[in-house]
Order: C-alpha cells, then structure tokens, then sequence
C-alpha cells in the first residue's frame, strides 16, 4: 500500500538565488508517494534527468488518465473502435481455444487502468461460463479504485480483487501466492493481460518479462500491445497519448515539483539515447529541487536547458520482441497486428525447452 505521510497544507514553492530558481514539491506530493516512491524518483532525477511515466498515474493522474481514456479511446458513435478492444476481439478464439485445457480462467490484469479495454472480453468468457476471477493489478491506487467501480458494475457476480503493486519491483507470482488465484493450476488457466501500450514505456522491460514468466505455469497466457516499428523514424507529429496524455501530465508534474510555468516548456522528441519518443520539462534557468521531507533531504541541481523525461514510448522491431521475449523463457503463440500495422498484440506462454 502507498503510504500517505501526512501533511500541512504548503503550496508549491519557487525562489530565486542569482539566477538559480529552487523548487520544492508541493505537499500533495508528499502524500501520493511512498517514502520508497521519492527515492525512486529522486534517484532518477539525479541518474536520468527522468520522472519515470508510471508514477503519473498515481493521485490525480488516476483522475488524468481515466479522462483521456474515455474521451479518447472508448469506442463512441463517431469513432467505432479502440486498437485494444479490436486486436482483443481479433484474438478471442485463439485465445480461448488456447485456454481449452483447464475449465475455468482467471484473468490477471497488470496495469489495469480503468479496466475498459477488457469488458467485452470478460463479457464473452462470461457468457462461455469460463470466467473464475479478476484480479486488477497497478500501480495506481486511484485507478484500481476506478477498476473496481466499473468491474462491480458491469460484472457484479464475478470474484473481484486487486493489489496495488509496481510491476518492476515487486514479484507478480508472490501477489498471486496472497491471492490464492492458481490454487488449482490443472483446473483454472491464467491469462496475464499487460495492456495499453505499457511494456515499451518500463525503464527494466527485461525484468518485467521475467516477472510474468516466473508467474506463469504450462497452462497460463501473457498478452500484451505495443506500438510496433522503428521509434526514430517518427514523424514529429503528436498524436493520440503524446498529444492528449502528455499536456495534463506536464501541467500536474510541472506544478507538483514546484517549476513556474514561464521557467519550462514541453518539448516532445525523438532520444536516441533510450530509442524513445519522450516528452520532457525543459528548464529554462538553472533550477534546484529541494526534496525535504521525514528522513529524505537532497537537492537536485538542474542547468539551464536541461530536461526531465516525463513520458516515453519505446516501439518496438519484430526481432527486437521476439529476442526479449525469448530471452525470458517465454514463445509466441500468436501474434497479430492492427490494420494500420502499428500496434501488435502478442501472446505467449512459457517456453517448453
Ligand atoms: C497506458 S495505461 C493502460 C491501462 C489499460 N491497461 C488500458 O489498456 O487502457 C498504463 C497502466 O499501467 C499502470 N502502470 C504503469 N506502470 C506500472 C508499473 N510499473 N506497475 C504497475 N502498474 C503500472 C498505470 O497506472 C496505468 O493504469
């Protein structure tokens, strides 16, 4: 669980010493982070000049999230379909055939977000009598609470739980251990859902495949998108998350932090440094953030022009996949791409050598 430190009500502040500005996060920083969670950011602000993107979705990013996705993503009338929910309707049989050898499925959902993308999936499990449990798993602790609310709504006599956890740090089999989800691994399969284009954007994807793999038995799926093709041949143009997503995460980070709006500006780009499209804060003066709270006292000094990464998407070649995917001990059983050929949908199971 996150832990919530508390508080008095400080706004964000910015100071200027010769030219120097000092930040210092608001208090609502303080309390949406774990003491762990600043360390984390800390540490990557000082080794990669980076807020990684996972922890923007936590407090109000839960809140930015869900916004974007329901006016972005949902199918509407005037805009038929979603990439998931079409590559996931695409693959239901396969997917469910695969499944065929245990009675009944349990669908593990690691980085849920508002579980939209799934319902009809569940739907149609559902209706085949296949479905066991949902288990939402995030970072997040205001989208689970989203998850939640639209799971029990749409599906209110399906076995319903979740964890709060980061995928990168935490181990995925010891949370389902705590569940008691597999208890029958002959009788009930597990399909690990890993949707939204997440794998790219994890600093340790390596670590992350090797995650699910170590939670999986002979029976179990790992399905998972990704935008897919070569990241430095970007077109320059934002569009969709990079566009929509991107603006209100700058306007939070940027006033969590405690840096002026008139000191920064978003820059997207291309960082061949990573292969990434990213979106970074860039500082206009020399800025020092002061992080001071409990035990935790550290500066971290900024030059003028630097910038912090507060976004990325890493897409991924062919080869390049199938090589991460191998080297974790997992194969593809499938795999099928969008009709624009820019997002693929993956599955694969525990390789048998
Ligand atoms: C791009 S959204 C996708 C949400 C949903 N799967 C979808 O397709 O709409 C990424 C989700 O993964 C979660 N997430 C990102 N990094 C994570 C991590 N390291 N551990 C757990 N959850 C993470 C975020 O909180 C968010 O809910």
């Amino acid at each position: 669980m996150t832990k919530k430190i508390d508080s008095n009500s400080q706004l964000p502040l910015s100071t200027s010493t010769a030219g120097c500005r000092i930040a210092q996060p608001s208090s609502e920083f303080y309390s949406i982070f774990s003491q762990e969670e600043i360390l984390g950011i800390i540490d990557a602000l000082e080794l990669r000049r980076e807020i990684p993107l996972k922890y923007s979705y936590k407090g109000r990013g839960g809140k930015i999230w869900d916004n974007f996705y329901l006016k972005y993503i949902t199918p509407r009338w005037y805009r038929a379909s979603s990439t998931e929910i079409d590559l996931l309707k695409e693959n239901f049989e396969c997917i469910n055939d695969y499944a065929q050898n245990c009675q009944k499925v349990n669908i593990v959902d690691v980085g849920a977000g508002n579980s939209y993308p799934v319902k009809e999936f569940v739907t149609r499990l559902n209706k085949l009598g296949r479905m066991n449990k949902y288990i939402a798993l995030d970072i997040s602790e205001e989208l689970l609470r989203v998850s939640r609310e639209n799971f029990k709504k749409w599906f209110p006599k399906i076995d319903f739980s979740s964890y709060q956890i980061d995928i990168e740090n935490n181990f995925l089999a010891k949370i389902l251990l705590e569940d008691q989800a597999n208890l029958e691994p002959e009788h009930t399969a597990q399909i690990f859902f890993h949707l939204g284009v997440t794998m790219g954007n994890h600093q340790n994807r390596a670590g992350v495949f090797r995650n699910f793999r170590d939670s999986m038995n002979k029976n179990d799926l790992l399905i998972f998108t990704n935008e897919i093709g070569s990241s430095s041949q970007w077109d320059g143009r934002a569009r969709g998350g990079l566009k929509y997503h991107v603006e209100p995460v700058y306007s939070w980070i940027k006033n969590e932090l405690g840096i002026r709006a008139e000191d920064c500006e978003l820059v997207r780009k291309y960082d061949d440094k990573i292969d990434s499209i990213v979106a970074t804060i860039k500082l206009h003066h020399p800025y020092t953030l002061n992080f001071s709270f409990g035990k935790i006292d550290k500066s971290v000094e900024m030059a003028e022009g630097e910038e912090i990464t507060i976004w990325r998407q890493h897409k991924y070649e062919l080869p390049e996949l199938q090589q991460d995917i191998e080297r974790s001990g997992l194969q593809i059983v499938h795999y099928s791409t969008d009709k624009y050929l820019s997002n693929v949908m993956v599955i694969c199971e525990v390789a048998s050598h």
